[in-house]
């Protein structure tokens, strides 16, 4: 079968196409899934551009959706031609955080999902929202449960609230659909005045353009009557976080996500203090908050949205375009 693998040194041009061995037949407490479709994370990008470090020949991708083909014994979950969407914390059933590393996370610590078929125990996927294609489905397992987590999970959201989104990678456009659904009152900002026209078709109340507004907490305090967010989608990190807090109200909720300026940096701690902000860090999400996601998905109708689409042959195109920033929401690989 058909797989993608990290070169050596990794670099997008070494990032390669090669015959590997089918994993056969499930045994007891797995299934057998013909994959059919991936979609990019920043993680992933780091991984395949050598940004983070992984084994030599490691198959990339977090993301896999598609179709079981084989049950094996003691498999109650699953039939053949269900279709399943894989979880980025495969070990990580429910509860609190047990795992603060991607030692088990397929695509880095583990091979991943860029290729055809894999046979893993059933903790490895959930089922898929009805009616979804497999490009739809694959880009929830990192950047749709990140945006559940946060939202739904550790910021309790409710209608009325107010969401801030940062830029409009596949995160944030989770982030706004999903807060919408909520009934919440949702600010976006991006680089891009094109980019600001489509988030308000996707329902964004009001936009800021970063760019232009380099003091944009300040904007956002503004656009709350001087009250500030409820609750931000921080997907920037230390060059935005200063700014994050501002637009944060007194008392509200910040969830740290994102590294896109960088992985350290200066913190207004003083002001993080006296205006009681809960700062929040999160990876991802366990796979019961992955099934309730699932749910959520199902009741909403919502429908992730897809910026393009690329063949598994593909697939070093597929990073550049992302490494560009012209897109907008989820890049997804299909074969
Ligand atoms: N903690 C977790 O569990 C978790 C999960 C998923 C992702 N992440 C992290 O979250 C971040 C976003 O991931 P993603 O997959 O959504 O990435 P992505 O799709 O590649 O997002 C890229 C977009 O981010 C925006 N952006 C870049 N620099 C920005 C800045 N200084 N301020 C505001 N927006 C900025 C840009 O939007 P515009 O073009 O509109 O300006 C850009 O198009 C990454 O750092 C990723 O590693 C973390």
């Amino acid at each position: 079968m058909k797989a993608a693998k990290v070169g050596n040194p990794a670099t997008l041009d070494s990032l390669r196409i090669v015959e590997v061995d089918d994993p056969g037949a499930p045994g007891a407490g797995e299934i057998r899934v013909r994959l059919h479709a991936s979609s990019l994370n920043y993680h992933d990008y780091g991984i395949v551009s050598g940004n983070m470090p992984t084994a030599d020949g490691r198959i990339p991708m977090a993301d896999g959706a598609g179709v079981v083909e084989a049950v094996g014994a003691n498999v109650t979950e699953f039939a053949e031609g269900d279709h399943v969407v894989s979880t980025f914390f495969p070990l990580w059933m429910d509860g609190a955080p047990t795992i603060d590393d991607f030692s088990t996370t397929p695509g880095d610590g583990i091979d991943g999902y860029a290729r055809e078929y894999v046979v893993k125990p059933v903790s490895y996927f959930t089922h898929a929202p009805n009616g979804y294609s497999h490009a739809e489905a694959a880009t929830l397992t990192t950047a749709g449960l990140t945006a559940w987590r946060a939202l739904a999970v550790d910021g309790g959201v409710k209608a009325g609230d107010s969401v801030l989104v940062l830029g409009t990678g596949g995160v944030s456009i989770f982030a706004l659909q999903l807060a919408k659904a909520m009934g919440a009152t949702v600010i976006a900002t991006s680089s891009s005045d094109e980019k600001l026209e489509r988030v308000r078709a996707l329902g964004a109340d009001h936009c800021i353009n970063y760019e232009n507004t380099p003091e944009w907490g300040t904007a956002v305090r503004d656009l709350t009557d001087g009250r500030g967010v409820d609750h931000v989608v921080e997907v920037g990190g230390p060059g935005t976080l200063p700014q994050s807090i501002d637009a944060v109200r007194i008392g509200g909720h910040i969830a740290l996500i994102g590294v896109l300026t960088g992985a350290s940096g200066e913190v207004p701690t003083a002001k993080l203090m006296s205006r009681h902000v809960r700062l929040q860090g999160l990876i991802v999400g366990n796979r019961r908050e992955q099934q309730d996601f699932v749910r959520a998905l199902d009741a909403t109708g919502i429908r992730p949205v897809i910026d393009r689409s690329f063949a598994l042959d593909q697939i070093a195109d597929a990073f550049r375009h992302e490494e560009s920033g012209s897109h907008l929401g989820k890049i997804v690989l299909e074969w």
